[in-house]
Parts: structure tokens; sequence; C-alpha cells
């Protein structure tokens, strides 16, 4: 009740807040101030500058934007992953109706060479009727991850492979229930073949239910080979088949990234060797894809692989930016990173030229001829036009040590050689300075690197102090890929000190290229990261006041930079400022930031522009510094929209702790 009437208290004062910034926009600049706020300059800035990068940790695949709702599908999972994982984890063997049989676990002719474990189920005897279902029989339940979320009229798709053992035919009947064994939807089918065949059934539940589970259940005797037991929502995103979930890929697609970097982060370069993401083993047919151990500690299906990785970038307008290893794993494989990070593996020389082929593949897949080997198999996919693929990365956050540089090097030369056309994003170790820093930027500047890709997870009085860090960055030379930062927090001051450092990347535009903060997305109770930028569970998901932040630049973004539109004391280091224009609207776009616990003033001089029309759409965050959101209070903390009249010259109160965006149109085509 007391943190109500706090909320209550807090949203008025905001609102009479917000009253009086509108009425003090319009206070006059004095003349020298006016002089001096017209002597601007203007720079092109990348056009890519604002993206996501998507890394499968804290479930962010397999029991996250990966639509799949049954886990562990193929059997594969085993205890090198979690120690006391096995084939049959997640699954339950059931036997209603006093039925008897068996199960195993085989290997011996599988639906696939690379998905080599299946379900045998021997049913000997079905039993009289069950008790509440009414059925009884011999068969399997899945737990999905963590419980299965379903809505009374949709449509799952269920999907299954099977292979008669014994001569007749097997009936099996598929249904979701709750966790009383309700049946909230039934099918059935029989089984026709005595090779592995795929079923498929649509389920209807006629009741919603956030924690079902799927059986399976044979009602007639013999015996039957299993594998690749598949449940998805019809609705997916875009209503793609093996898709993503709709809800989570939308938070995504509502940035409106100019790119995509995937699949990692650690799991690109996997490990150890063996580990490393192969990107040939995530294309095709799921039941043909290449299951392995996720370096997070869990288990990958690849069933959000490369192809639905480029069919996503492409269906929200986004470039597509996959990371290969460079030919080594982590530093920290093992888990060395608790005795200094000493276990990098470096693939043997004699295998660097098929390595090389794979990276030079994944461009003629992507972009290739339909007449092209690799360009065949994408059109066979279901896409024969190109994904336009534009960048690569070689390598991630790698140690640089010779063996990293020998590889690096042979793979950028390979692909400069074949494809000119590619920019490759090489790599510059996990922070911000030091050794592998340094040695990273001096192969980039040896071989002429086009970009790099610097990390650095910091504090907010890290992201506050070193806005002026690009500034000083030769031009003309390799660019940069900021490709993971964040302020260790999902409170509003790490947003408002993401948002200053944010300025300071437009005001670099031309010399960072791209910027991605890391990671996206983390699920409730699977959460390995602590600082993510979206949070979700089987249901739902809240929004980082982060989120808020990066959505509020990428969707605002501007192809020009303006300087000294928006004068800030200079002294003053928990303000910043950037103003840009969108050449394809005539926007301009102003965003202030003020990381003060005061409201400061900002002085605006826009009389180099024409045609403004004085009503600008104004997007506030603003609050407690200390305010985030949560499963509970979701909206705890967002932007407000409203309107803001603005004039040539004007000064605007930038609340305390908070980001503003004033998007000014012109009647300018
Ligand atoms: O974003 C989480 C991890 O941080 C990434 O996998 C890795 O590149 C970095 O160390």
């Amino acid at each position: 009740m007391k943190s109500k009437v706090f909320r209550f208290i807090s949203l008025v004062l905001t609102l009479l807040f917000n009253i009086y910034f509108l009425q003090a926009q319009t206070r006059k600049f004095d003349a020298a101030e006016a002089t001096a706020a017209v002597n601007t300059s203007v720079k092109k800035i990348s056009p890519d500058l604002f993206g996501l990068f998507f890394e499968d940790i804290n479930y962010s695949a397999d029991g996250g934007l990966y639509a799949e709702l049954v886990q562990n599908r193929s059997f594969e999972y085993n205890p090198t992953e979690q120690r006391e994982w096995n084939p049959f984890s997640f699954w339950e063997y059931i036997t209603p109706g006093f039925s008897y049989g068996r199960i195993s676990i085989e290997t011996m002719a599988p639906v696939h060479p690379d998905n080599p474990h299946y379900l045998v189920l021997d049913i000997e005897h079905i039993g009289h009727e069950a008790n509440f279902t009414g059925v009884s029989g011999i068969g399997l339940r899945n737990t999905g991850f963590d419980g299965i979320v379903i809505k009374a009229g949709d449509t799952y798709n269920f999907s299954v492979f099977a292979k008669q053992l014994t001569g007749e035919p097997i009936t099996l009947s598929i249904s979701l229930q709750n966790r009383k064994g309700k049946i909230l939807t039934e099918s059935s089918f029989s089984t026709s073949s005595k090779d592995w065949k795929k079923y498929t059934a649509s389920l209807i539940p006629t009741e919603s239910n956030d924690s079902a589970t799927l059986v399976i259940l044979a009602t007639t005797e013999g015996k039957l080979a299993l594998d690749v037991v598949s449940l998805f929502p019809e609705k997916t995103f875009k209503n793609r088949p093996n898709g993503m979930r709709a809800d989570l890929a939308q938070v995504l697609a509502d940035i409106k990234p100019a790119f995509i970097r995937f699949p990692g982060g650690c799991l690109a370069h996997g490990d150890g060797l063996g580990n490393m993401y192969r990107w040939k083993n995530t294309i095709g047919p799921i039941e043909e894809r290449k299951e392995q151990r996720n370096i997070w500690g869990y288990h990958q299906t690849a069933g959000l692989g490369y192809y639905e990785y480029f069919q996503f970038c492409e269906d929200i307008g986004a470039k597509p930016l996959p990371v290969l290893p460079a030919a080594v794993s982590c530093q920290n494989t093992g888990g060395t990173w608790q005795i200094g990070g000493i276990g990098q593996k470096a693939l043997p020389m004699d295998q660097m030229q098929d390595y090389i082929q794979e990276v030079l593949d994944l461009i003629e897949w992507a972009n290739g001829p339909v007449t092209s080997t690799w360009g065949a198999k994408r059109k066979a996919a279901g896409h024969p036009a190109p994904f336009n693929l534009q960048y690569v990365g070689i390598g991630n956050e790698d140690k640089i040590t010779p063996e990293f540089k020998e590889r690096f090097e042979m793979i950028f030369n390979a692909v400069k050689a074949k494809h000119p056309e590619i920019t490759v994003v090489g790599t510059v170790g996990p922070s911000p300075d030091g050794d592998d820093f340094t040695k990273g930027w001096k192969i980039a500047n040896d071989l002429k690197v086009q970009v790099v890709d610097e990390h650095y997870y910091t504090s907010p009085d890290w992201f506050i102090s070193h806005q002026s860090r690009y500034d000083t960055y030769p031009r003309n030379a390799t660019q940069v890929y900021l490709g993971e930062y964040a302020s260790w927090g999902n409170k509003l001051r790490n947003a408002i000190a993401e948002g200053a450092y944010m300025t300071s990347l437009e005001r670099n535009g031309d010399v960072v290229r791209m910027a991605s903060y890391a990671p996206l997305l983390a699920k409730r109770n699977f959460t390995q990261w602590k600082t993510d930028l979206i949070f979700f569970d089987n249901g739902s998901i809240y929004l980082t006041p982060n989120y808020y932040v990066q959505k509020m630049f990428s969707v605002n973004h501007g192809d020009l930079y303006f300087e000294n539109i928006i004068l800030i004391n200079e002294k003053d280091s928990l303000l910043a400022a950037s103003c840009v224009k969108d050449s394809k609207s005539n926007d301009i776009i102003l965003k202030m930031v003020n990381f003060g616990k005061e409201p400061k003033t900002m002085k605006i001089n826009l009389a180099g522009f024409k045609n403004m029309i004085p009503l600008a759409e104004q997007t506030v965050l603003t609050g407690n510094a200390d305010a985030e959101n949560s499963f509970d209070n979701p909206k705890n903390v967002i932007p407000v929209k409203s309107e803001f009249k603005v004039s040539e010259k004007f000064e605007y109160l930038a609340p305390a702790m908070s980001l503003t965006v004033l998007r000014i149109k012109t009647t300018l085509k």
C-alpha cells in the first residue's frame, strides 16, 4: 500500500515537472550564445551505427527466442552439458491404465548420422482404461522448458519422426495436458512405415495453461522408434515455420536495428575446438543439424541456426553480421578463466585450408547465385534470392597469441582476395585497453582490417568519464564496431550513462561504424550474465531502461551529425547531447542527456535549419536513478511521449537523470 502511495506521489511530481519543462522551452538565448551556436559543422555518420548483438546465452535461443516448446526433442542431452543430464532428461516415462513395456535410447540407424540418439518404445501390454484421462498406453511426457505455455484457440503444430520396429502400425495419441493430467487438446494417428517417417498433427487447446505438458502415448502394442519430437505455436514471428517466439522477436524488431550480430560471443569461438560454432552444422532440415553443448552450460539444438538468423535479419530490415571463429577456441576453454584464461586452442595448420573454405562457403551460401553449390543450398532451404551479406566477423575477443594472429591473417587474406566486397570485422580482445587490445589493433592496422570489434563491460561512471574516447581515434583508418558494451546494471542510472555515451558514438559516427549492447536476452531463473537488455520467461517479457535507451537512439538515428547545435556547459561532465539529421525524412533529431541529480539547462540553436514544423515529438526517459523494471512492475521506468514546441533558438531544461529525444519534422520532402 505504502509503495502505491509513493508511486502515485512520484507520478504527480513527474507530471508537474513535465509541465514546467514545456513552459521553460520558450526562454531565448542572448546574442553571443546564438552566434556561437550557428558555427556548426556537419559530418556523415554510419548508417549502421545502432544494431543488436544476439548470443545464445541465458537460454536466449532454445527455451527463448526459438519457439520450439519441447525440451530435448532429439534425445541428445548429455552429461557434458550438465552432469545430471542424459538423453532422457526432461522426459518422463508414463504407463497409464496399468500398461507395461520398456524404453531405451538407441543409436543404430538414426534419422541422420548427425542426430545419433533416438528413443525406442517397446509396448508389451496396453492396460485398462486409465483414470481421469481415459487413455491408457505406454509413452512419454515432456515438460518443455519449465512448462509449456499454451493459449486456448491457438494452433500448435506437432511433428515427430517415427519408425515401426514391428509389423503392425502403432497408434499414437498426442495431447497437451495440464499438470493434473487433464487433456486440453488431443489428436491421434497410426504409423505407416518401417523406415523413419515424419508425422504431423495439429493441436488446438480448449483452455489456456502456463505449465502444460506434451504427452505421446502408444495405444496399440508393438515396438517403435521416435525422434525429433517437436511442438511449435503456429503463430511464430511472421508465421515462419521453425520460427521465433512472436512477442520476443517483436521487441527486437521494435528497436529497428541496423544490423544483428550472431551467434556470439564466446559461443562463437567455443569451449575447445570441438565446440566451435560451425555454421554448416546449423542449416538444412532440423533433424540433420548437429546439436551440441552450449558454452554457457546448456544445450543448443541449432534449430535457431544460420538460415533462421539470416531470415530474421531480412524480416526486420537488419544487416546480418555473422561472427565466425578465427580458428581458435575461447581462451577460457575448460574453465581456465579461473587461472588466467590460458585455454585457447588453435586449429592444426593441416585443417586450415578446409576451415578457410568453410568461411568462403558462407559468403557463397549467403550471396552466391542459385547455380553455385552453396547458393543452391540456400535456395533448397526456401530462399533463392541472395541475403546480401555485407559484413563477416572473424573472431570474438580472442587472446591475441601468435597462433591467433597467423590464423586470422590467413582467413582475412583469403576473404579479401576472393570477396573484396565483404567488410571483415576483426577483434581486439575483451577490454577497452590492455595487451590484447593493443596487439589486436596492431594487427588491424598492419592488415588494414576495415573494422574491429571492441568490447567493454564497466561502471556507469566509466561511461560518463570516457565520452571523449573516440574523439581522438584516427579517421580514414580502421573503424570501430563496439560489439559488446554495458554498464553493469539495469537501473535507470545505468541506462542514462549508456545514453550519454551513445551521444559520443553519434558524434564519432564517422569512426564508430556499429555498436550493440550486450547481452540481449535473459530468461528468468536461467540468467548467467547479470546485466541484460530484455528479460523474459515462458509467457512474459519486461524491458529494461537500457532497452528503452537503445531504442530511443536506434529509431531516431541519423546519417548526418551537426556540431554545436546544443550548447551545454562543457565543464559539466554529467551532461551530453547530440544533433543528427535523417536525410530520408529530413527530420532533425536532438538527444539530450542529464546524468546529474538536478535539472540542467541546454541551449539549442536551430537557426541553420529551414522549414521546421514547430511542434516536435518529445520522448523523455527519466525517474529515480535507482529505478528499474521487473516482472512485477514492468513499466516502472518507461519513456513518455508528448509534443514540444520548438523555435529557432530555445532552452531546454533537461530533467535530472534523463534522456530526451526531440524529433523535429520539416516541411521538406
Ligand atoms: O556478452 C557475454 C559475453 O561477454 C560474450 O559471450 C563474450 O564475448 C563477452 O565476454
